[in-house]
């Protein structure tokens, strides 16, 4: 990565602001996926275990510039807490005077987190302003929060613009790994694309045709690329205005050598429901009334012996309607699949939250190469976009400012 990171400065007895991406799933008043709080901990220990004072702060879901109680942050407080054996404290807001005085008062070797961001409309507006009190709490910023790296807001870039700005190991680490798929894998090189519709990952596949080997489509999207093809979905999820683009990737994809996979037989059900009535049948022979939603065994085959000779693998998206248990037999398999690849010593790289459900459903997780935290901010990273969170941080070859 050519940007600086929490190792190129002297935190000892510096105030630290560290945005994170504590934009975590609740239930009942509980973090149900610490993942994101996990992966932030490296970073917040780095810190503390060096007695800087760390300011912590997040967004969580998208309150829309008005306090919401259900998107306050003390059940991610609670959950780091447990997570670090001490306590943290959640500042009543993201400022004002009550927080002024809390920061204030903090001593080195001690963290706070700021309540959600977004309780403030100067959040996302990147208010110079907002950006200006958060940046008057520390004296060094440092940027975590990869998920949250391809939005360009007051916590992001406003106030990194203001403070040396240095990337956190999560970030750095998300980066090394989704650049090195881009800039050089080691080949053959393949990506397994799913997850529901096409518009969302056109662009990456635009991006990665001329990267990679092989592709394998299935998910929602790949509906669009049967359509192109020249077949009928039934009542599937299908994208008639993207059926175009899906014609020309594939023409893009045939002209280059690269090799296509899409379903040759899929899973197909009455309703999209729990418990409906479903069967496996030909990719060319989807009834009328009936929905596709997973793919079927011939299919998992075929991507499993294309992706066989590949040394690395990139998955995002599952291959079918998940969430119903009973249509998540081809993700299932994906992530098992990829699980025995990795043990193999190919690299593996996940992201998009089902195909990670999938891998934390099975405990597979672990085995992959790299599990990204990053939704959107993944896909905007392999769509080849610079991050505009990652854009404003210091770059490798400028001057290290000594202990700061
Ligand atoms: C995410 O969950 O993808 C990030 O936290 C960004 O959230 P947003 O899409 O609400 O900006």
């Amino acid at each position: 990565m050519d940007k600086q990171t929490v190792r190129d400065f002297d935190p000892s007895g510096r105030r630290v602001f560290v945005r994170v991406d504590f934009n975590v799933p609740l239930e009942d008043g509980k973090v149900t996926d610490d993942t994101r709080i996990r992966a932030a901990l490296p970073t917040i220990k780095y810190l503390l275990d060096r007695n800087a004072i760390v300011i912590l702060a997040s967004h969580l879901g998208r309150p829309k510039g008005k306090v919401v109680e259900s998107m306050r942050l003390r059940p991610v407080a609670e959950r780091l807490g447990q997570l670090l054996g001490r306590q943290v404290r959640v500042t009543g807001d993201a400022i004002g005077v009550g927080t002024t005085d809390a920061l204030a008062r903090m001593k080195p070797g001690q963290v706070i987190l700021l309540e959600n961001l977004r309780f403030h409309p100067e959040e996302e507006a990147n208010d110079p302003e907002f950006a200006k009190t958060l940046a008057s709490y520390a004296d060094v910023y440092v940027n975590d929060a990869f998920g949250t790296a391809h939005r360009a807001h007051a916590s992001t870039v406003g106030m990194a613009e203001l403070l040396p700005a240095y990337a956190g190991f999560l970030m750095e680490r998300e980066i090394n790994a989704l650049s090195s798929l881009i800039e050089n894998p080691e080949r053959p090189f393949a990506a397994v694309l799913g997850g529901a519709k096409v518009s969302d990952k056109v662009k990456v596949l635009e991006n990665l045709v001329s990267k990679c080997d092989t592709f394998c489509v299935g998910g929602g999207m790949a509906n669009t690329f049967l359509v192109a093809k020249g077949y009928t979905v039934g009542k599937s999820l299908l994208e008639q205005d993207r059926v175009e683009d899906a014609k020309r990737i594939l023409a893009d994809a045939e002209a280059r050598g690269v090799t296509f996979v899409l379903p040759t037989d899929v899973v197909v059900a009455k309703e999209v429901t729990r418990g409906a009535e479903h069967k496996v049948v030909p990719a060319s022979k989807v009834p009328n009334s009936w929905s596709i939603v997973d793919a079927g065994p011939a299919t998992m085959r075929a991507f499993e012996e294309a992706l066989q000779p590949a040394r690395t693998v990139l998955w995002n998206g599952p291959l079918g309607v998940f969430e119903i248990p009973t249509f998540g037999d081809g993700t299932r398999a994906m992530a098992r699949f990829l699980a025995g690849r990795a043990e193999e010593g190919v690299t593996t790289v996940v992201g998009g939250g089902d195909s990670v459900a999938a891998l934390d459903q099975l405990g597979l997780a672990e085995k992959m190469t790299h599990v990204s935290t990053g939704g959107g901010a993944s896909l905007e990273f392999l769509e080849g976009i610079t991050l505009p969170g990652v854009a404003v941080l210091r770059d490798r070859d400028q001057a290290t400012e000594a202990g700061a």
